[in-house]
C-alpha cells in the first residue's frame, strides 16, 4: 500500500532526500509516484504579493522509481519536500492521479494513504466555490479544503478542521510552503516521525527513516503532529496538546538494505537462523508472561491474514498437542463474520508482521469495544496492532521488506512453539529445540542444498498446477508452501490436507502433476506417504520434504528430525524453491504483481 515520505530541516536538497526515502518504501507496493518541493520562484514579478514567490514544484511519474532522476526544477535548493508512492484506489494509474496533490495557489501539498469516503460531496462543495481539480482522486479534495479553511484560520487549524471533515480511515501529510511547516494527521494507516538535531521526516514506516535517525514518534490514531522549528503533538478532533514520546528503535540501516543479496526475499530467508536463535535466547521472559495470560483464557481466537493465518493454524496444533489447549482460528477477514460471540472474557491472539493489516485492525477495534483482550504477536514496534493490544510479543525479525513473508512467518511459528511449552512450564525445551531449528536452517541454506533446489525449481517453473499436502501441523505448512510458490512465481499452487485428497482434489491429478509432500517423522508419516502413493500411482511427481527418504519420492528435500519443531524448519526448502522459480521465470520475487507488503485498505 502507499508509501509516504516528507522532509523539513536544515539540508537544502529536500527533494533528493524525499526521493531516496520513497525508494526505501518501494517494497510496500505501488504503481506511480511523485515528489513536491518548496521552490523560491525568483522569476516571478516582484509586484506579486509574497504568496506567489514560494510555491511547490512537482515531479510525477507512473511506474517504478528505479533509477529515476528529479527534474532540474526539483534539484533546486529546498528545505521542504514531500513525496508518495501511490497504490491506486480512486482514479486510474495515470500521472495526474499521482500524489502529491496541490491546492489552487500551489502553496499546499498533500500526500495521503486511505480512502476519503465522502470525497464526492466535498468535491461538489469545493467546485461550487470555484476550486479547480485536475485528478480523479479522492485525495485532491484535501488541499482544496485546507485552502478554503486558510481564508479564516491558521495552517495547523486549517489542516485539523479539514481532516475532521474526512470520513474513512486516512493518514495525511500536508506541507505548506509559506510557513515551511509539515502537518500530519491519521486515523488509520501508519505514520511515523523521525527527528535529528534540526530536521524532521515523516514516513509510512520506520524502514524509510532508520537511514537518518533511530529516534521515532509513532503517531497514534486521532492524533496530529506539527513539524517546523519544533514538534507539537495534538489530539483530534479537539486539538489538545500532548507530550510527544519519541522511541529509540533498535533496527539498523543494514537491516533494511540489501547488502550482498540480490533480493530482499533471499536475504530474509538467510536471516532466519539468526531470527530463531534470537527468540530462543532472548524471549523467554516475555513469552512466559504472555503464556500465563493465554493459559487461563477461555474462548480464545487466533486471527491473521495470508501467511499469518497459516501461522495461526500451526499455533492451534502446537497449543493442542503440547499445551492441551483448545484455541479457535479464523483468517482475519472472516473474523468479521464470527465476532458476535466476543465478550469481556474473550482473548484474541492476533498475528501480523506489519501490525497494519486492515483485516485485523478493524475487527479488533470492535472487539475492544466489547472489552475483549488482545495479544499481539507482531514484528513492527509502534504499529497500530502493537499499540491497540493489551499484551505484546515483538517477533524481533527486523524489517521484512519482501512482499513474501519468510523470516516473520518462521518467527511466528517459533514464538508459538515456545508459548506452547511455556504453558506447560517447559520453555527451556522449546528454546533448545529452536536452537536446533536454527542450526538446521543453516544446513538447508548451504550451497550444496541450494543446487538441488534449483534443479527442482527448473521443473516446477514449467508447471501449470502444483499441489502441496501435509497432515496435522504440516497441513498449515502445506498451505504456506502453496502461498510462497503462487505469490512469487505465479504458478497456481493448491495446499491440501492429505486426508482431503480422496474427497475430491485427487480428480485433479494427472500424469506429471507435481506434488510437494511434507512428511516429518511423526504420527502423520504413514498416512501422508500413502497419500503420496495415491498421487504417484496416478502419474504424479512427488517432492518429499522430511527426515526420511522414501521410494515414492522422485525428489527428496531432507529436513532433519527435530521432533515437533520440525514443522518450523520444513518450510525453508520451499521458500527457497519459490524464490528460484521466480528467478527462473525472470520475475521480481520482492515485488510480485498485484500485491503489497501491507494491506492497509480493504
Ligand atoms: C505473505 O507472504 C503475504 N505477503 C501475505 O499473505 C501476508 O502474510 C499478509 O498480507 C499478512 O500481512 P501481515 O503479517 O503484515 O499482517
Amino acid at each position: 500500500m502507499c508509501g509516504i515520505f516528507a522532509y523539513i530541516g536544515k539540508k537544502d536538497d529536500a527533494a533528493e532526500i524525499v526521493l531516496s526515502g520513497l525508494k526505501l518504501l518501494e517494497y510496500r507496493g505501488y504503481d506511480s509516484w511523485g515528489v513536491a518541493s518548496k521552490i523560491q520562484n525568483l522569476k516571478l514579478n516582484v509586484l506579486d504579493n509574497n504568496k506567489s514567490k514560494i510555491k511547490f514544484q512537482i515531479d510525477k511519474h507512473i511506474g517504478k522509481i528505479g533509477d529515476a532522476k528529479l527534474s532540474a526544477e526539483l534539484k533546486r535548493s529546498s528545505n521542504l519536500a514531500i513525496g508518495h508512492t501511490r497504490w491506486a484506489t480512486h482514479g486510474g494509474v495515470v500521472e495526474k492521479n499521482a500524489h502529491p496533490h496541490l491546492d489552487c495557489t500551489r502553496t499546499i501539498a498533500v500526500v495521503h494513504n486511505g480512502i476519503v469516503e465522502n470525497y464526492i460531496d466535498l468535491k461538489k462543495m469545493l467546485l461550487s466555490k470555484g476550486h479547480q481539480f485536475i485528478s480523479e482522486t479522492d485525495t485532491e479534495v484535501i488541499p482544496h479544503l485546507i485552502e478554503e479553511n486558510l481564508k479564516t484560520k491558521g495552517f495547523a487549524s486549517s489542516v485539523r478542521d479539514a481532516f475532521n471533515q474526512l470520513k474513512g480511515m486516512n493518514a495525511i501529510v500536508v506541507a505548506y510552503s509559506l510557513s515551511s511547516e509539515i502537518v500530519a494527521a491519521k486515523n488509520g494507516s501508519p505514520l511515523v516521525v523521525g527527528k535529528t538535531k534540526d530536521e524532521f521526516m515523516v514516513a509510512s514506516d520506520t524502514a524509510g527513516i532508520i537511514k537518518y535517525t533511530n529516534q521515532v514518534l509513532f503517531i497514534k490514531d486521532n492524533e496530529m503532529v506539527i513539524l517546523g522549528k519544533d514538534v507539537t503533538l495534538l489530539t483530534l478532533p479537539d486539538g489538545k496538546k500532548i507530550k510527544p514520546q519519541f522511541n529509540k528503535i533498535t533496527w539498523k540501516v543494514e537491516d533494511a538494505t540489501l547488502g550482498k543479496y540480490k533480493h530482499y526475499m533471499l536475504k530474509e530467508i538467510y536471516e532466519q537462523s539468526k531470527v530463531i536463535r534470537n527468540i530462543a535466547q532472548n524471549y523467554t521472559q516475555q513469552i512466559e508472561s504472555v503464556g500465563k495470560i493465554i493459559k487461563k483464557s477461555k474462548g480464545t481466537f487466533f486471527i491473521g491474514a495470508g501467511s499469518a493465518a497459516y501461522a495461526c493454524l500451526s499455533g492451534t496444533y502446537f497449543f493442542s498437542k503440547i499445551a492441551h489447549l483448545h484455541v479457535n482460528m479464523s483468517s482475519a477477514s472472516e473474523f468479521n463474520y464470527l465476532e458476535d460471540f466476543l465478550n469481556s472474557r474473550s482473548l484474541i491472539i492476533a498475528l501480523s508482521q506489519s501490525g497494519e493489516t486492515i483485516d485485523i485492525v478493524e475487527p479488533l477495534t470492535r472487539a475492544k469495544i466489547k472489552k475483549s483482550k488482545i495479544v499481539a504477536i507482531v514484528n513492527v514496534l509502534g504499529s497500530t496492532l502493537y499499540r491497540m493490544s493489551d499484551y505484546k510479543l515483538l517477533l524481533g525479525a527486523g524489517p521484512e521488506k519482501a512482499v513474501a513473508s519468510t523470516k516473520a512467518y518462521i518467527a511466528k511459528l517459533a514464538v508459538l512453539y515456545a508459548l506452547s511449552y511455556a504453558m506447560v512450564d517447559e520453555i527451556e525445551k522449546a528454546n533448545q529445540d529452536l536452537l536446533e531449528v536454527a542450526k538446521e536452517a543453516e544446513r538447508i541454506l548451504d550451497a550444496k542444498y541450494a543446487k538441488q533446489i534449483q534443479r527442482i525449481a527448473q521443473q516446477l517453473a514449467k508447471a501449470v498446477h502444483i499441489y502441496t499436502i501435509g497432515r496435522g501441523a504440516s497441513y498449515p505448512t502445506a498451505l504456506e508452501a502453496a502461498m510462497k510458490i503462487k505469490e512469487v512465481s505465479y504458478v497456481h499452487t493448491e495446499g491440501l490436507a492429505g486426508g482431503e485428497l480422496k474427497h475430491g482434489p485427487l480428480a485433479l491429478i494427472s500424469k506429471g502433476s507435481p506434488c510437494i509432500v511434507f512428511a516429518p517423522d511423526d504420527e502423520t508419516y504413514d498416512a501422508i506417504i500413502s497419500n503420496a502413493t495415491e498421487i504417484k500411482s496416478r502419474g504424479g511427481v512427488i517432492i518429499g520434504v522430511g527426515p526420511l527418504n522414501n521410494d515414492v519420492f522422485d525428489y527428496w528435500l531432507e529436513v532433519k528430525n527435530i521432533g515437533e519443531a520440525s514443522i518450523i524448519a520444513q518450510i525453508i526448502p520451499i521458500q527457497l524453491l519459490a524464490y528460484h522459480m521466480a528467478i527462473i521465470k525472470k520475475l521480481d520475487p520482492d515485488k510480485p504483481r498485484n500485491l503489497a507488503k501491507s494491506v492497509t485498505v480493504k
